[in-house]
């Protein structure tokens, strides 16, 4: 997959420089703009104004950070906290978030005292960026079983797949989490088509999944955010796989708000409702989503105005009258009872902490 020439995947390290680049995702899908991060501060204001995001990449980015911290200062033992502790602090609810710094300042803790830490912070974020490229292609492999299964029920039809959000490629690296079994399926030839929920306020699904779909030629119509209960009724939608910033190890599950109501009407519907996660999204220290997630609240302009292109430029229109007030909860919560099960790298469970400990033994509570 290549995309325009330039490098296919969201982030990267520039081997020339030693800084990291990537696509500015608020440009997307009219201009494709690369920016670099030579800074800590560079990473945390990439990661709070969304020029990258979705949990996965968040994550990558955050490891990044703590990297281009100890590049800054190599000399400093504290630079590597310091910067973790502003990374955190950059966006509340993805939980990959926290635990890449995590990962990355327990890799510089326990590094031999005479090795380089730059050395040591760069092939961590290596192995962090490789990981969680090899899950997402697991993911796709166990989700191409469920999309295989509704397939083989309905010869020579595609099978209708809603998505919300963008937890694709650019969420994550490579492949996505909730679009890799649909990429999986489509590149093995398996007939599948996807309604892209729009995704107010930003538009993740309108200017994100839908450029990634198309890019990749997967046959997708765009709908309104509120269409899926309509399309659901009239027998439309197959299987909705989404993403999550999020999830509990009992699995209420936090996805990007709008993701409860299609839970729901997926439910009243008899659709099945998967959401497809790499296992850095589980939060292990959390057993109720809706009490103890943190959803994050963001400028009310970004409901207030819309992002599009006209005249040949990107431009923002408001749209209520300029004195009403909105508010801008960015997630919601799916408890785990309308969730019919988890795609993750290791395998299919249903959404119950027994059926996730039987998958991660190692995390099980005793
Ligand atoms: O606010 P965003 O765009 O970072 O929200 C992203 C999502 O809600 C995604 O669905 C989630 O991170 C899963 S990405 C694989």
């Amino acid at each position: 997959m290549t995309v325009d020439g330039k490098p296919p995947r969201p982030i990267w390290l520039d081997e020339k420089s030693g800084a990291v680049r990537i696509i500015d995702q608020r440009r997307l899908p009219h201009e494709l703009v690369i920016m670099e991060l030579a800074e800590v501060t560079d990473a945390v204001r990439a990661i709070t104004e969304m020029a990258v995001r979705g949990a996965p990449l968040i994550g990558v980015t955050a490891a990044c950070g703590v990297y281009l911290a100890v590049r800054r200062d190599p000399g400093d033992p504290e630079a590597a906290a310091r910067a973790g502790r502003r990374l955190k602090a950059a966006r509340p609810t993805a939980v990959n978030l926290t635990w890449a710094v995590d990962r990355m300042l327990a890799a510089l803790a326990k590094k031999p005292a005479d090795a380089d830490p730059l050395g040591c912070a760069r092939g961590e974020v290596a192995a962090i960026t490789a990981e969680e490229v090899a899950n997402c292609r697991r993911i796709g492999e166990h989700g191409l079983t469920l999309i295989a299964a509704i397939g083989a029920g309905k010869p020579n039809r595609p099978v209708n797949v809603l998505t919300h959000c963008n937890a694709g490629w650019l969420a994550c690296v490579e492949h996505g989490t909730a679009t890799a079994p649909i990429y999986a399926a489509h590149d093995r030839g398996i007939p599948v088509h996807v309604y892209v929920d729009e995704t107010r306020p930003l538009n993740q699904g309108a200017r994100l999944t839908a450029w990634e779909l198309a890019r990749h030629a997967v046959p997708h119509t765009l709908v309104a955010d509120n269409t899926g209960g309509h399309l659901m009724q009239h027998g439309l939608v197959d299987i909705v796989i989404v993403g999550t910033d999020r999830t509990t190890r009992t699995g209420d599950v936090a996805n990007k708000i709008g993701t409860y109501l299609k839970a729901l009407a997926a439910r009243d519907n008899g659709v099945p409702f998967y959401v497809a996660l790499p296992s850095s999204t589980f939060d292990w220290r959390l057993r109720n989503g809706i009490a103890e997630i943190p959803v994050e609240e963001r400028d009310p302009d970004e409901v207030r105005y819309v992002q599009g292109h006209a005249d040949g430029a990107i431009r923002r229109v408001l749209v209520p009258p300029p004195d009403s007030p909105a508010v801008n909860y960015a997630f919601d919560v799916t408890p785990a009872r309308l969730v019919t099960g988890f795609i993750t790298e290791r395998g299919i469970c249903r959404a119950t902490e027994a059926d996730i400990g039987r998958l991660f033994p190692e995390k099980q509570s005793h």
